[in-house]
């Protein structure tokens, strides 16, 4: 079946006979739906196509992301202290985070009973405050409809998928006007596996996207496959925030054969593993989950994934915790041949 966009431009002229049929059974689903789903206890498991989530977590991050630029263009970015990081740093929380936010969920919570875990609450604008930011949906939908048609089908129960999303990755880069390092993404967990991510970048139009069993493609369309080891920049992407420790740590490993560049935003370092001019991305303090998930999803697809320090992959089921202490190693290839190499040094 193809697609049908969110608000498709009507192009069937509609006879009064079949309106009313349309009513009639548009009725009855409703019924039913009050009926079975809203009734509590006992409710049957709601059927999806892995698809249209996907489809669904692609338009919302595309809408955030235009909603970030748009903010940054009316330099009001009204910065405020969100309170400590669990780093111990003051942490920044702009009207872009919230804008991109609130759009984001509008449009992910037309999967009634999806389970979404954002870095941030839904914020109390008004329709009216939002308006200016949202982008028709049609057109964005043109924009990724290409890529999305290429995506298999699959059935998957409702109940078993989680979304995570970031409105806004780099806040603190963001208020700097380091706009490079800003992103956006989702991340579609399935039991406790990213299975799909996908990262925005809005201030260049890009976005990759990885499926697991389908691979990872640019919206331009490019299929991406890891580069070749010996075409790796022999470098190490870390925070700008805490940068030193981990100089320390990767100097008694790798000697001078390693460069380290400090640089913001999870879903940025990871797209530096992607098109391999990093080779290597650690993080020794604690990362949230969201910051991780659509990240983990596309180096998992690529053979890689994200480890903890202790050299378990990164969960994402609801019984895991959101917050992961333990420290961050993620490469596109080999992950434990990177953690061997760091057996016996103190870390965390
Ligand atoms: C962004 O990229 C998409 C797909 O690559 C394209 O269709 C769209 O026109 C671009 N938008 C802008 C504002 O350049
Ligand atoms: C690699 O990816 C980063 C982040 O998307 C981008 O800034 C950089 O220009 C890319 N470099 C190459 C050579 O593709």
């Amino acid at each position: 079946m193809q697609y049908t966009p969110i608000e498709p431009k009507m192009q069937v002229k509609l006879h009064p006979k079949n309106t009313f049929t349309i009513i009639m059974v548009v009725g009855f689903l409703y019924l039913a739906y009050l009926i079975f789903f809203e009734s509590g206890d006992g409710m049957p498991e709601i059927d999806v196509d892995l698809k249209d989530v996907i489809s669904y977590a692609v338009l919302a991050i595309e809408m955030g992301g235009h909603a970030v630029m748009k903010v940054n263009e009316e330099k009001n970015l009204n910065a405020a202290a969100k309170g400590l990081t669990d780093e111990g740093k003051e942490e920044l929380l702009t009207r872009a985070d919230l804008i991109s936010n609130h759009l984001i969920l509008d449009i992910l919570q037309r999967f009634p009973q999806l389970q979404i875990v954002s870095e941030e609450k839904k914020s109390e604008f008004s329709e009216r405050e939002i308006e200016p930011y949202r982008l028709d949906n049609y057109a964005v939908w043109q924009s990724v409809k290409e890529i999305l048609d290429k995506i298999p089908s699959r059935r998957l129960q409702l109940s078993d998928v989680r979304v995570f999303v970031d409105p806004l990755d780099a806040t603190q880069e963001f208020t700097e006007g380091l706009t490079e390092y800003v992103t956006v993404m989702a991340c579609i967990v399935l039991d406790a596996e990213p299975i799909f991510g996908a990262i925005y970048r809005p201030f260049f139009n890009e976005t990759i996207f990885g499926l697991q069993g389908f691979g990872v493609i640019t919206s331009d369309g490019v299929r991406l496959n890891p580069i070749e080891d010996s075409k790796t920049a022999k470098k190490v992407v870390v925070s700008r925030s805490h940068a030193g420790k981990v100089k320390e740590i990767v100097e008694k490993v790798y000697g001078d054969k390693m460069n380290i560049e400090p640089a913001g935003g999870s879903g940025y370092k990871t797209l530096r593993l992607v098109n391999g001019t990093a080779e290597l991305y650690l993080h020794t303090t604690a990362i949230k989950k969201w910051d991780t998930c659509a990240g983990d999803a596309i180096l998992r697809t690529m053979g890689g994934a994200m480890l903890d320090l202790e050299g378990q992959p990164l969960r994402y089921s609801s019984a895991d915790p959101l917050l992961n202490k333990k420290g961050l190693l993620a490469t596109v290839r080999n992950p434990y041949s990177y953690l061997n190499k760091f057996q016996g040094i103190q870390i965390l």
